[in-house]
């Protein structure tokens, strides 16, 4: 049974869910340096069961099971993503709130690309994760660093805002994409929470698409698929060529080059 304590971010996830499943070829390719991280990851010692949370469409799930023939479950709180998720097959896909479901002590590596920054207690979570590992069991997950080194969404940010300006401000201190940018602050959480052995490296990786994608990636996930979901049919041409022009500078002819700075964040459970 899941108790779900973080509604708004299941809501907002079952929302944006829809665009990520339309747009999953688009975000394997825009996302895939991170894929190959963690499987990189997985592959460095024999895995029985691996835990992918925050799955959303299942891209890493799966490659982690074809690389290591593990055993792997992909948990996300959004259905609408899930969907997507087992069209697929290749690795069982779960619906729960990663910060409460109790998954047993099973896992003997946890991994996440983007989908552990969304938690409203991020001590219970990562907590919940402790308890899900098996002892000396691993976790490592990939997470965005601060705002201003990510010029992309930085750009996507701005650029909603001005299309939707009456729309709410994200709180900057609250669950998001860069909630876990302070390399002392998650290592502070995760020692707190049991967990041993923490690492936290720097990745940086230039992430591309073809300039074909690039409306239909932003017209699909982040602040600006929201802007454009909610403004009136008749404005979306106009909003659309606002949309390109602010994205002008990471258009190199027919490709579109996204500088992504990051941090690899690992850790073991006590033995
Ligand atoms: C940025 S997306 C990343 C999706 C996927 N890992 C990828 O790289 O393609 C974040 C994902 O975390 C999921 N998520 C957010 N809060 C969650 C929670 N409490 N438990 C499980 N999944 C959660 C969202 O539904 C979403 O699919």
């Amino acid at each position: 049974m899941t108790s779900e304590v973080n509604s708004a971010q299941a809501a907002w996830w079952n929302a944006a869910g829809q665009g990520w499943a339309q747009a999953q070829d688009i975000v394997g390719v825009m996302l895939r340096p991170f894929q190959d991280v963690l499987v990189e990851a997985a592959r460095q010692r024999p895995r029985t069961k691996v835990l992918d949370v925050g799955c959303g469409t299942g891209a890493v799930t799966r490659a982690i099971a074809e690389a290591t023939g593990a055993a792997c479950v992909g948990v996300d709180i959004a259905e609408s993503m899930l969907a997507a998720a087992r069209e697929h097959g290749k690795a069982e896909f779960v619906r729960a709130d990663a910060q409460v479901h109790s998954f047993g002590r099973s896992f003997d590596l946890v991994v996440s690309r983007f989908g552990v920054m969304f938690f409203d207690d991020p001590a219970a979570a990562f907590g919940n994760l402790l308890r899900s590992t098996t002892a000396g069991g691993e976790l490592c997950f990939v997470t965005w660093r601060d705002r201003a080194e990510n010029p992309f969404m930085t750009t996507a940010s701005e650029v909603a805002a001005r299309l939707a300006p009456d729309a709410p401000a994200p709180d900057p201190n609250g669950p998001g994409p860069h909630s876990l940018a302070d390399p002392d602050q998650t290592r502070d959480l995760l020692s707190r929470t049991g967990w041993e052995n923490i690492g936290i490296e720097r990745v940086d990786r230039t992430c591309t698409i073809p300039e074909s994608l690039l409306l239909p990636y932003l017209s699909n996930l982040g602040p600006i698929s929201r802007a454009l979901r909610e403004a009136p049919e008749e404005d979306r041409g106009r909003m659309l060529t606002e949309v390109r022009g602010a994205f002008d500078g990471f258009v190199h002819g027919d490709e579109v080059r996204v500088p992504a700075a990051c941090w690899q964040v690992t850790a073991s459970a006590p033995l």
